[in-house]
């Protein structure tokens, strides 16, 4: 089977920037066609920089990486350096990346590789404020039935919330891009807190990515070195969540996944509640069906895949 086709939309992020090491290091599977890049755990100028630096830690500097949108579709940007450090990718010595960033708006690249690439062959995989998915569905209505699948990182519901009590950061940033993408009628899959906390590091999965003695090894190691502390310390567990990668694995290996196709809306006016994902697993509404929202992951498999893949670059 030929490579799936995808676009990265991200907010680089250490969990990110180890889902982008992922794609790069599984061609068979992934045919990265470019990487969007958006306002969220750190400002836009962050991420843009952040998304290069990955991708020339891997040594593979044309990709083609684009600047989106710098702020939520209709709100004031919240960012999230407590978790991800004031670079948002802190752990590793960063440096200056020399790679081009795209002259076109990422929203624009969205739009014109939907139009561009056969219908239905293009998969959209945000790992950060559903901000660019939005203003390219606002902007160019045209292109929603031409996306293959969305599948993203985003929302919670047993797992309740990390930047409220009720909502997960990824879907509070942006509430209202996420409930258009929820209410757009394309084949969404949802990676919630639910799974996302089941993927966690350990002293000895960090260590199998040092002791791949390459230089993505050793940044992925750093990496995860200081991210971890947030959750370890917060949680009291023993690493921390690997969120994103979970969307770039699920497309590699599926039945390291379960789920159920459900109601999932988001709220968008409440206050105390804002981005929290109203996920129907229950079935207790009559309300269609527009996502399937996973819950479980066979962790040992996921991180077993990352470090083989990892591995190759
Ligand atoms: C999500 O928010 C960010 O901090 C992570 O990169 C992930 O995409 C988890 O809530
Ligand atoms: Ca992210």
């Amino acid at each position: 089977m030929s490579p799936r086709k995808i676009i990265i939309d991200t907010d680089p992020g250490q969990d990110d920037a180890v889902a982008i090491l992922l794609a790069l290091g599984s061609p068979d599977e992934i045919d990265l066609l470019g990487i969007t890049t958006v306002a969220g755990n750190v400002p836009l100028a962050l991420t843009q920089k952040n998304a290069r630096i990955t991708c020339e830690v891997a040594d593979r500097p044309e990709v083609k990486v684009f600047a989106g949108c710098d702020a939520p579709l209709e709100r004031a940007l919240v960012t999230a350096e407590h978790v991800h450090g004031g670079t948002g990718l802190d752990g590793p010595d960063l440096f200056e990346p020399t790679m081009p960033l795209q002259d076109q708006h990422g929203v624009d690249f969205i739009i014109d590789t939907l139009r561009a690439e056969p219908a239905g062959t293009v998969t959209l995989c945000p790992l950060g404020p559903l901000t660019n998915i939005g203003a390219a569905f606002r902007k160019a209505p045209d292109v929603i039935d031409r996306v293959q699948e969305i599948v993203l990182m985003g929302g919670a519901y047993f797992e309740v919330g990390n930047i409220t009590p009720a909502a997960e950061f990824n879907i509070y940033v942006d509430p209202e891009a996420a409930q258009e993408v929820l209410a757009s009628g394309v084949r969404v899959t949802m990676m919630p807190l639910d799974v996302t906390h089941k993927a966690l590091t350990s002293r000895a999965r960090v260590q199998a990515f040092r002791d791949l003695g390459s230089r993505v090894g050793s940044f992925t190691a750093e990496m995860l070195d200081f991210f971890e502390r947030f959750d370890v310390e917060k949680y009291g567990s023993e690493g921390g969540p690997l969120h994103d990668p979970c969307v770039i694995a699920y497309l590699i290996r599926p039945e390291l996944f379960s789920g159920r196709h459900i109601n999932v809306e988001v709220e968008t006016s409440s206050a105390l509640t804002l981005g929290m994902t109203v996920a129907d697993w229950w079935g207790v509404t009559d309300r269609p069906a527009n996502a399937l929202f996973i819950g479980e992951v066979d962790a040992d498999g996921f991180f077993a895949l990352l470090t083989e893949r990892l591995g190759r670059l």
